[in-house]
């Protein structure tokens, strides 16, 4: 199967933080696929910024470790690496000094008729001093910047951040990248919802009985401890990216797929969740940090061994049941689920639509289950969607429940692309619809921040739980008070 592919307009690609991890495991590889597939015009140029003294080939040499380190050699066999190592060359420069600047802005003004792209892979602090350095040299004219989350740590300094960056991009041309909405599943679940007649007339609270969101992870924080304990995971998943998975499910049909239209249509949403703080935060929320236990058939440590700390209130699982309080979704729970060293590593969308009014069929063909359509991001990405059918075989009627089952590794024989691959060169086509808006952050943290004040005011810590587990028990209790269970593998 051939893909159809936008094509892209020359660039001058910058990537400041260039031999961070994020550009080592992420934006090179991304890259570089894309310019296997032909999808990187010839002239298209990659400059490599960081404050470390490298020559262009040391820089070159670093990218060929990166791709023979995230990219299986069969693909790295051509002439394909060469050319693109060719497009790469490196600046030293320091976020917070004049040094490499000039030398910066005359290899971008090298090529006045390419789309000039700032993409910040750097520790958020630095995103305001790069972005008035832009400013300052004159390379902000024209160019589009892209940054990562986090974006703040909570709605203040989300705004701060947003106005410093505004000062030098207008909104248009920022890009903000939550990376969950490049997945090519969770692409699909537009597909699903708006190119399918079947599910619209379903897709409220008349049918839907509730929604679960699960995003688990078998790995620990390891390395990243130092960083994950100043967010937790409401601020490193919840906020981003479980929060736009649930606006792709519950926001209204945009009229188009325009930036602006679906943005619209996903802030209502977010305006739209019923807030949670010390009121009701203990029915409706429950933290968990993780204990020492098994992953993957071998032993793991707790988080607090990973942090070397004694004690931390970092929390490393939440689960929230949310409301969308509107007319389409009133009554609807949308239940959400995250954490680190969970049993295995899943992503998946559940929709569990209300059962039968009424069975015409007799109580011993067993119990009629609801019909629930599953969309599992990752990994063996698929869509199932769980029917009730007759059990083949003579003998009178027993019902059973069985999947639709369509799995994209099988239907498709295609690579899957990685995120990065389609949002970077977005970025270049001027697509801003897989990218959050400005009011979009900061009504996320709107909700998240008094969830967070809740917690820090609650007297109990996160709620241990053994590494390898489903997180902890009251997790499970917060849905089965609500006669509700959690679903796991495709369930
Ligand atoms: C990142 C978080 O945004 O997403 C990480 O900071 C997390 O903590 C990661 O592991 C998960 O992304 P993916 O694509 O592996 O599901």
């Amino acid at each position: 199967m051939t893909s159809r592919v936008i094509p892209v307009a020359p660039f001058t690609l910058t990537v400041f933080g260039a031999t961070g991890d994020l550009a080592r495991r992420k934006l090179i590889p991304a890259l570089f696929h894309r310019d296997l597939d032909g999808q990187i015009p010839d002239d298209a140029t990659i400059i490599g910024v960081s404050r470390r003294a490298l020559s262009d080939d040391q820089f070159r040499a670093f990218a060929r470790q990166a791709l023979s380190d995230h990219i299986p050699a069969s693909e790295l066999e051509g002439p394909e690496v060469d050319r693109f190592l060719a497009r790469l060359s490196y600046v030293a420069a320091d976020a917070d000094a004049d040094g490499g600047w000039p030398e910066l802005a005359q290899r971008v003004e090298a090529f006045p008729e390419h789309i000039p792209v700032y993409y910040l892979a750097t520790a958020p602090h630095l995103f305001g001093p790069i972005c008035e350095r832009l400013g300052k040299y004159g390379l902000s004219r024209n160019g589009r910047v892209v940054i990562e989350k986090p974006i703040g740590k909570d709605l203040k300094s989300a705004v701060a951040l947003n106005e410093q960056i505004g000062r030098i991009f207008p909104e248009d041309r920022v890009y903000r990248i939550d990376h969950y909405l490049g997945k090519e599943t969770v692409q699909n679940l537009m597909a699903l919802r708006f190119a399918n007649a079947l599910f619209e007339p379903l897709w409220n609270n008349a049918h839907i009985d509730h929604v679960q969101i699960t995003v688990a992870e078998a790995l620990g924080v390891e390395e990243r401890a130092g960083y994950y304990d100043t967010a937790g995971a409401m601020r490193d998943m919840v906020q981003n990216h479980i929060l736009q998975l649930l606006c792709l499910v519950a926001m209204e049909p945009p009229a188009s797929l325009d930036a602006d239209a679906v943005r619209d249509e996903k802030l209502k949403v977010l305006r739209a969740l019923k807030p949670i703080d010390d009121q009701n935060m203990a029915a409706v929320t429950v933290r968990g940090q993780y204990r020492a236990g098994a992953s993957a058939g071998g032993a793991v440590a707790g988080y607090l061994e990973e942090l070397g700390s004694s004690t931390s209130s970092t929390e490393t699982f939440v689960a929230v049941k949310a409301e969308v309080e509107n007319w389409r979704w009133a009554g609807v729970p949308f239940y959400l689920r995250t954490g680190k060293r969970l049993a295995s590593r899943v992503s998946e969308i559940v929709v569990g639509f209300k059962p039968v009014p009424h069975s015409v069929f007799d109580a011993n063909v067993g119990p009629i289950e609801s019909n629930r359509l599953v969309i599992r991001l990752q990994p063996d990405e698929g869509v199932k969607l769980w029917l009730m059918i007759k059990d083949p075989g003579p003998g009178g009627i027993r019902l059973t429940h069985v999947p639709l089952d369509m799995s994209f590794a099988k239907a498709f024989k295609v690579r899957n692309p990685d995120a990065y691959e389609r949002l970077i060169l977005d970025v270049v086509r001027g697509n801003q619809t897989l990218f959050m808006r400005r009011d979009e952050v900061e009504a996320a943290w709107k909700w998240v921040d008094p969830i967070l004040q809740a917690w820090r005011g609650a007297k109990e810590p996160p709620r241990p739980y053994t590494a390898g587990t489903w997180g902890p028990s009251a997790a499970i209790a917060l849905i089965e008070r609500d006669g509700r269970t959690w679903l796991e593998d495709g369930a």
